[in-house]
């Protein structure tokens, strides 16, 4: 890297619009969302949908609730022209829904277009050429006039044609390409230059999409550029006007919604992301973002795993495990802090489900978007007692007394640490059962019966004492007080039970009780047990015998 970057890059010259009213402003509704996953986000991939991979993807853009999408540059491939011929033959476009195609300013490419679009019922039909200083001067050597008369003749050649597509509704759209690198003025120069061509009405308007085609400046800027163009271009009220951003400088998002407010009307962008370089705009963000501040996007995200199994297996792409809201991981804690302030969140919001979410760092509920509340919490190492409770709970239906959780909670902790990697709620049972249930030394319960005379509780109980066969007897006011005063009476240290608790464990073959003890020794030591069985008054033996065990 240079010691001085500004010797070979320099900043991109502000827009003067020292009375900008963006900032200000709040957004109020969704967009209008144009998908153009199966055209730029296609064209960005090492391997390019075959026709079959793009009906499937058109279906779930479809089932998501897009109204329009960019199927694809008809002209540019066999694949591209089949795939809109199949979806217009096949009759899979719903009636509300528009194609879009794109097209280059070229008579050959125009006419081709034309072509794929025979029997179409809605159609918009996508111009663009590229306006940037850059552009103009690399790759078409071409004076601004000249860019302007580009435009124009494709203009022109698209409206000759418009009679060819009578039985349809038409919508025409203009991109100035790198918009955001052209000087705003020509950027209007050239597109009030198509508007005079095709003449749009506030009754029939045309879309006038205003591409972040490489991101070269800062969201702000952009959004300066987009009021720019709203306030100076003429016949407003005849446009919609549409944002296309990339990612180049991971703004897009930003970008986005800077530009909304800027005025845009409508936005094009892809799922989760893909395009060129470092991708399109992601709409699921977006339209998420709308969400969580309580904006009905009007796409539907509620199975959003089954759009990102689509989306993966069409394009062959992944989506990263951070991605907002969709990503792998976004609904996972691994902080213990975070983990409890999660759970408390979670609780709260079931107690009160009518309030306001507002669930530490959780921007929204993972349900509302078919994600499962057990995605949110996974044990490592770093995790604190409250993600292990949570686990229990959620996943078993094990609710461990609150003092319980801080003694296992530690235990949980080192034996993960010894693992050195993430566990699953199951392998924590596992620890569970291990420490507590399972010890069976040095004494293992074989059997207990109990009589009753008159409020006095008499109980015979058979063990093994490390493995030697034992009995007991003992008595008192209920089973577990008789089977203390057993233990003392056999020469074990006096011990009190000084915490009794239990619950019905709610499913599965172990359809049964389970019992949770703290002893207290005479030296004050207390240990927890916890017992399981079919039977309650034996789980709470069971528990008596695991907290003596583990003394
Ligand atoms: O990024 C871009 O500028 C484009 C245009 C063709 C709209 O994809
Ligand atoms: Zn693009």
């Amino acid at each position: 890297m240079l010691k001085d970057p500004s010797t070979k890059y320099r900043p991109f010259p502000p827009v003067t619009l020292p009375d900008r009213r963006w900032p200000d402003r709040v957004l109020t509704h969704a967009p209008i969302w144009c998908s153009v996953d199966l055209r730029d986000g296609n064209q960005a991939l090492a391997v390019p949908m075959n026709v079959g991979q793009k009906l499937e993807l058109f279906q779930t853009l479809v089932k998501c609730g897009f109204k329009e999408i960019e199927v694809g540059f008809p002209s540019a491939s066999n694949t591209e022209f089949t795939f809109n011929r199949r979806l217009i033959e096949e009759r899979r476009v719903p009636d509300d829904v528009w194609v879009q195609v794109l097209v280059q300013a070229r008579e050959d490419l125009i006419e081709r277009t034309f072509d794929s679009l025979a029997g179409a019922k809605k159609a918009i039909i996508h111009l663009y050429n590229s306006t940037s200083p850059a552009q103009r001067r690399v790759v078409f050597g071409m004076s601004k006039e000249q860019i302007v008369q580009v435009a124009v003749r494709g203009a022109q050649w698209i409206q000759e044609r418009l009679p060819r597509l009578a039985g349809a509704e038409v919508m025409l759209q203009y991109s100035p390409e790198s918009f955001s690198a052209t000087e705003v003025e020509f950027a209007l120069k050239v597109s009030e230059a198509v508007m005079e061509v095709w003449q749009p009405t506030p009754q029939c308007k045309m879309i006038l999409n205003l591409p972040d085609t490489v991101e070269v400046v800062m969201p702000n800027v952009y959004a300066d550029q987009i009021e720019w163009i709203c306030r100076n271009i003429k016949n407003r009220d005849s446009l919609i006007i549409s944002l296309h951003t990339h990612n180049d400088r991971n703004t897009g998002v930003a970008a986005t919604e800077l530009g909304l407010l800027a005025g845009a009307d409508r936005v094009e962008g892809t799922l989760f992301g893909n395009g060129e370089r470092t991708g399109n705009l992601d709409l699921v963000t977006v339209a998420l973002n709308l969400y969580m501040h309580g904006i009905d996007p009007k796409l539907d995200f509620r199975d959003l795993n089954a759009i990102r199994e689509v989306y993966e297996r069409c394009t062959g792409m992944t989506v990263p495990p951070r991605q907002p809201y969709a990503g792998e991981l976004v609904f996972t804690a691994f902080s213990g802090s975070h983990q409890d302030a999660i759970r408390k969140g979670l609780n709260e919001w079931s107690d009160n489900p009518r309030a306001h979410w507002d669930v530490p760092y959780l921007t929204i509920d993972p349900a509302d978007l078919g994600r499962e509340y057990r995605e949110v919490i996974r044990v490592n190492s770093q995790s604190g007692k409250g993600g292990v409770a949570y686990l229990l709970e959620t996943q078993f239906g094990i609710d461990l007394p609150k003092e319980m959780q801080r003694e296992f909670g530690p235990i949980a902790n080192d034996a993960v640490d010894r693992l050195g990697r993430e566990v699953t709620a199951a392998e924590l049972k596992e620890m569970f059962w291990r420490e507590y249930i399972e010890r069976d030394k040095p004494w293992d319960l074989k059997g207990f019966e109990t009589e009753n005379r008159n409020g006095l509780v008499r109980c015979r109980v058979q063990l093994l004492r490390d493995g030697a066969p034992a009995e007991l007897a003992g008595q008192g006011n209920g089973p577990l007080a008789a089977l203390v005063n057993g233990f003392t009476t056999a020469g074990v240290p006096r011990f009190e039970i000084a915490h009794y608790s239990e619950h019905s464990l709610s499913s599965g073959d172990e359809a049964a009780a389970i019992a949770y003890i703290r002893i207290k020794h005479a030296d004050g030591r207390s240990r927890w047990g916890s017992g399981v069985d079919t039977n309650i008054e034996l789980a709470s033996v069971k528990a008596v015998l695991s907290a003596l065990n583990r003394s």
